[in-house]
Formats: structure tokens, sequence, C-alpha cells
């Protein structure tokens, strides 16, 4: 791998990803981080990397659903390496607008998929990043494996269902080397705050109301975002061809126990005047539609094949994402007020 075309790098996952590449491993060849920057997406992310690593790392505003301008990028750069993060992510906003999930996860996968097929001669891996919720819901007992039949509930995660298939099928039409990743939930540093951790962190901090979904009894796995980008590398560094791998944090909690833990480690670190606890914030509110009750995920495949398993535990990698949070105060308020998108603007023009 000399040239890796990463889509959706300045957002969560995918700024993670290149930090961790470019900072940590021995790639020693370029990354080309296409991304149109949505709301989600924010340059700042990568500020250090653009300043530490200014000849292999190159930032290009493209929007995956313009095929033309894919073409033009992967040609410039001599893209031989493809890993795929751009995604509208939030399940919430699917329920709401499900239009743009279908545009960027779907059409946009099948651009990237076109791209790789026409440059499949000196191609060395489609990297795909997935996610578990296209398995659907578990009841109380039982985990995610491989062969688990897809079941997805939201337009969110019926749309990546749909890349995953797409991904399949080049694979075994056209013999595309692909691997596929299909993780649990993610949190630490620079994740958007309407995700359950950074909205709680932050509404717990503010002492604003800690709006929990239902009875707060729905099971999600945890898994520390540096964890997940290991695991992504080990993937497309050593992974078999043609192969899924579910990637999960050996974590799984109840939405109100990661609201309570939140809350206990912020009152440790920032004790609250007169030491009202934050737990006190909690508010039930109105259920999510159609919300999937458990997700849980075995990941001895990745563990047998590439020895993966995750570093860190819930309570030390919540503790480094609380005081993240609370250390870029700067970083939180300009995503948070919109400024990002003005700072984008000057120094990307206008969109
Ligand atoms: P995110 O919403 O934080 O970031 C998505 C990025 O993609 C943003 O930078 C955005 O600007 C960019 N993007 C969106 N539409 C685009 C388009 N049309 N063209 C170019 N760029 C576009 O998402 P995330 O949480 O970092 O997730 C990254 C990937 O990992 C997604 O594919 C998601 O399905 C998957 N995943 C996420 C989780 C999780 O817990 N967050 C878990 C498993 C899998
Ligand atoms: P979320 O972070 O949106 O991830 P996903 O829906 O992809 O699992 O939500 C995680 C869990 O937290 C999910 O069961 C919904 C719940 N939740 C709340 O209870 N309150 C909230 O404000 C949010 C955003 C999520």
């Amino acid at each position: 791998m000399k040239n890796i075309l990463v889509t959706g790098g300045s957002g969560f996952i995918g700024a993670n990803f290149i930090h961790y590449v470019l900072g940590e491993t021995d790639f020693s060849g370029r990354i080309i981080n296409v991304d149109v920057l949505t709301y989600a997406g924010n340059p700042e992310n990568l500020q250090s990397i653009e300043k530490d690593f200014p000849e292999r790392y190159i930032f290009e505003n493209a929007d995956i659903c313009d095929l033309e301008k894919l073409r033009l990028i992967a040609e410039k750069y001599d893209v031989d390496t493809i890993c795929h993060f751009a995604a509208e992510s939030h399940v919430d906003r699917s329920i709401v607008s499900p239009g743009a999930f279908i545009q960027t996860n779907v059409i946009g996968t099948f651009n990237l998929l076109e791209i790789a097929r026409e440059r499949q001669d000196g191609l060395k891996l489609f990297h795909h990043v997935s996610t578990d919720e296209v398995f659907g819901s578990l009841g109380d007992e039982g985990f995610f494996t491989e062969t688990t039949s897809y079941k997805p509930n939201s337009p969110y995660s019926a749309s990546k269902a749909s890349s995953d298939h797409l991904v399949r099928a080049y694979y075994k039409t056209y013999g595309i080397p692909v691997t596929i990743s299909n993780c649990s939930n993610n949190y630490g540093p620079f994740q958007f705050p309407e995700k359950l951790i950074p909205l709680m962190v932050l509404n717990a901090q503010a002492r604003k109301p800690l709006p929990v979904y239902g009875d707060g009894s729905n099971v999600r796995d945890w898994l520390y975002v540096r964890d997940h980008c290991v695991a992504i590398w080990a993937i497309m560094n050593r992974g078999r061809h043609g192969e899924t791998y579910n990637v999960g944090g050996d974590n799984e909690m109840k939405n109100l126990e990661v609201v309570r833990e939140i809350c206990r480690c912020l009152d440790e670190i920032l004790p609250a005047d007169g030491g009202a606890p934050r737990e006190e914030l909690i508010t039930f509110v109105k259920d999510r539609p159609g919300h999937d009750w458990r997700y849980a995920i075995d990941f001895s495949k990745i563990n047998q094949e590439l020895g993966w398993r995750p570093a860190e535990s819930f309570t030390t990698g919540i503790r480094k994402t609380i005081e993240w949070y609370l250390e870029n105060d700067q970083w939180v308020s300009r995503v948070k007020s919109g400024e990002y998108q003005q700072w984008m603007k000057e120094q990307y023009g206008e969109q």
C-alpha cells in the first residue's frame, strides 16, 4: 500500500484512523482524505496531521457521490488502496431524513467500487468500514457472528447493509480484493456530540438534562475508537480478501449504566458545587421508533486470525474520553456553534 484513499477522514473514526496510521504505524506512504465536510466532517480534527505530515497527508474536498471527481482524484494520486469510512452515520437523523443515507451510503459506495473496478490492475485492497447494526437486533441472549443473517431495522442500517452487499458482490463478480469490518458502537475523541456518549458528557458537564430513550434498558457494546482503528489496520494488512470481520469491545452495557458511569466519572473529576450528583439530571424521554434492543459481538474470528482484541476497558476508555472533551473545550464550542463551518469556508472556500 503506497497511496491510500481514505473517505470520510474528517469525521470521528476516519480522523482517529489517520492519526493512528500516520502517527503510530510503520506505514510510509501517503493518505489522501476525500471528504465533503458535512456537518459531521471537521478539518480541525486533522490540523496537527496537516502540519506534521505535509508530504504524506493530502485533503481533497469531494463528494463520493461525484464519480467523475473521484476518478480524477484516484488518477492524480495513483491510488492503490481504498479505506471507506464516509457515511451518514446517525440513526436518529436517518429516521427523519433517510434520503442522504441512500445517496452517500449506497450510491457513494457504489461509485467507489466502480473506481476500484477501473483501477483493478494495481489495486491492493478496498476496505469497507461497516457496522454491527446490519444484523438487526438481538434478544437477551446470543452474539452477532460473521454468519448472522442481515436484518437491518433503521434506514441507516439498511443503507449500510446495502453497501456491504455491493462490496461483497464486487468481490464475487469482479474479483476486487475487498475486506469488510462490522463494528459495534465506538466512543472517544472527535465524536460529534449528537451520539450518546459525547452528548451525555457535554450535557452532564453543563448540568443540562440527560435524555435517555425509553427506560434506558437497551444494550450496546462499546469500543474505544483507537481499538477500532487498530483492528481496521490489522485487517487491511493481514485480513483475507473476500472476508468480513466482526469487531467488538467485549463491553455490553445498558444505556442507563453508560450514562450513570459518565455521571460518576465526571463527579469525580469535576465535583459539583454542594456535591449534587449528576445522575439527578437523567430524564427519560420518548423512545426511538424501531429502537434495536441489544447488540453484542462475537469477535473470535479477528482474535484467532489476526490476534486482535480490544486494549481498552470501558472504565479506562470513558475516563480518557471525558478528559479529552474537558481539555478540548474550544473544539467543542466551535463544533456546537457551527463556527467550524465558517472556519472551513475560510480555509477551503464556499462549497
Ligand atoms: P461521522 O458521521 O463522524 O463521519 C462521517 C464522515 O464522512 C464526515 O467527515 C463526513 O463529512 C463524511 N461524509 C459524509 N458524506 C459524505 C460524502 N457524500 N462524500 C464525502 N464525505 C462524506 O461517522 P463515524 O462515526 O466516523 O463513522 C465512520 C464509518 O464507520 C461509517 O461508515 C459508519 O457507518 C461506520 N461505523 C461507525 C460506528 C460508530 O459507532 N460511530 C460504528 C461502526 C461503524
Ligand atoms: P447512538 O449513539 O445514537 O448509537 P446507535 O443508535 O447507532 O446505537 O445511541 C446509542 C444508544 O443510546 C441507543 O440505544 C440510543 C440511545 N440514546 C439515548 O438514550 N439518548 C440519546 O440522546 C441518544 C443520542 C441515544
